[in-house]
C-alpha cells in the first residue's frame, strides 16, 4: 500500500509559522511520526510539499498509482477550484487534513473547495490529524472500500 502525504503552501514553515495556531512541530517532525506509524501498518509513504498551485496539481496527477492521498492544501483549500477539479479527476481517495480548526477561525477559512471532492476531512487536531488520516485511509483500503465518496 502506497500513500501520498501532500502539503500545500507555507506548510514547509511549520514550527516557525504562527506556532500559537499551528504548534511547534516542523513538517519533518510530522513526517517522522508518520513514518513510524507507516512501518507498523506496512505502508509506503511518499512526501511532497509545494507552495505552487499548478505544481500541487502536477503532483496529484503524477501520483495516480498511489492507493490514497492525505492532503493539507493550506490556503488553496479556500480558493482553488483548479485543485478541487484535479482531485475530482483522479480516482485516488483523498483525505483533507488541517492542523487548525478552520471553522473556528476567520470566516473565509470556513469554506473548503476540497471537502466535497474528498472522502472526508480532519481538522483541529494538530499533527495528530495526519496520523488519524493515515489510520483511517489504511482501514478503508484494507476493507476494499475504494469508493471515492
Ligand atoms: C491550514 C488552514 C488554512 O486555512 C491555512 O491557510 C493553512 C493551514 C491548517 O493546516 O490548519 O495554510 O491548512
Amino acid at each position: 500500500m502506497k500513500i501520498l502525504i501532500l502539503n500545500g503552501p507555507s506548510l514547509n514553515l511549520l514550527g516557525k509559522r504562527n506556532p500559537e495556531i499551528y504548534g511547534q512541530e516542523t513538517l519533518e517532525d510530522i513526517e517522522k511520526k508518520l513514518l513510524i506509524q507507516a512501518k507498523v501498518l506496512d505502508i509506503v509513504l511518499q512526501f511532497e510539499q509545494s507552495n505552487h498551485e499548478g505544481e500541487l496539481i502536477d503532483i496529484l496527477q503524477k501520483n495516480i498509482d498511489c492507493d490514497g492521498i492525505i492532503f493539507n492544501p493550506g490556503a488553496f483549500t479556500h480558493t482553488s477550484i483548479a485543485i478541487a477539479d484535479a482531485i475530482e479527476s483522479i480516482t485516488t481517495p483523498t483525505i483533507e487534513v488541517h492542523l487548525s480548526n478552520i471553522y473556528a477561525r476567520e470566516e473565509f477559512r470556513a469554506h473548503s473547495y476540497i471537502a466535497p471532492v474528498s472522502i472526508g476531512q480532519i481538522c483541529g487536531f494538530g499533527p495528530s490529524g495526519y496520523l488519524a488520516a493515515l489510520t483511517l485511509m489504511h482501514e478503508r483500503i484494507q476493507n476494499n472500500f475504494n469508493a471515492k465518496k
